[in-house]
């Protein structure tokens, strides 16, 4: 959170986003840039490259890779986190689960722990990612990821929902994102304010 005083009393709050694929024209990176859009003047998102990491490997952390001590420092620097997840064989892909194994390490410097989240999911398929986004609470849990348990989003992408600027054109798609969006400022918005109260007192 920014301790100026214009984001104090505007509740802007910086989410870091892990897009949980690296695919060009990815239907889960239109999604997020939806969510963002509709979150303008709420909450500004931060993408973490998840593309750029190396596969997790505990002997990397003799000499960080700039990847991945530039993630750790997004995920401190943010008031939240945002998972938006494809699901691949009834589980998070590989590349987003690496992504998150990194930030929890080296031992006891954890960045995860505290932070408030989300976890959604688009695809192309009926279950809208319902499987992955169940494994990926869990994963969260051990993490002490704090994700919002309503209201979820198991978002079927269908020709006509979310056009190619990422803008939501169907209405009632668009006011159900929407009130997804209100919902997790709100949520973010609890953790955060004992900070502001502490910020405010100082
Ligand atoms: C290896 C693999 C496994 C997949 N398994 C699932 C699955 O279990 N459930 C599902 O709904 N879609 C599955 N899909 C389809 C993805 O939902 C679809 O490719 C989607 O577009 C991926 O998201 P992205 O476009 O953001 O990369 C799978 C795709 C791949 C490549």
């Amino acid at each position: 959170m920014s301790v100026t005083n214009k984001n104090r009393y505007t509740h802007m709050y910086k989410i870091a986003v892990l897009v949980g694929s690296t695919k060009a024209n990815s239907t889960n990176m239109k999604f997020a840039r939806a969510l963002e859009t509709l979150a303008i003047g709420k909450l500004s998102f931060d993408y973490i490259d998840i593309g750029s990491l190396p596969f997790y490997d505990d002997s990397l952390w003799d000499n960080p890779p700039e990847p991945v001590t530039r993630m750790k420092e997004q995920i401190v620097a943010a008031d939240g986190v945002l998972f938006v997840t494809p699901e691949f064989n009834r589980s998070i892909p590989g590349v987003l689960k690496n992504a998150i194994d990194w930030p929890s390490r080296p031992y006891g410097q954890s960045v995860w722990a505290g932070k408030p989240g989300a976890v959604v999911g688009a695809t192309p398929g009926a279950i809208g990612t319902a499987v992955a986004q169940s494994h990926l609470r869990s994963i969260a849990s051990v993490l002490d990821i704090h994700l919002m348990g309503q209201p979820e989003i198991y978002f079927t992408m269908k020709p006509g929902l979310i056009d190619d600027n990422s803008l939501v054109t169907d209405d009632k798609t668009r006011a159900f994102l929407q009130g997804w969006v209100n919902k997790f400022t709100a949520y973010v918005g609890r953790f955060a304010a004992p900070q502001q109260l502490k910020i405010a007192a100082e």
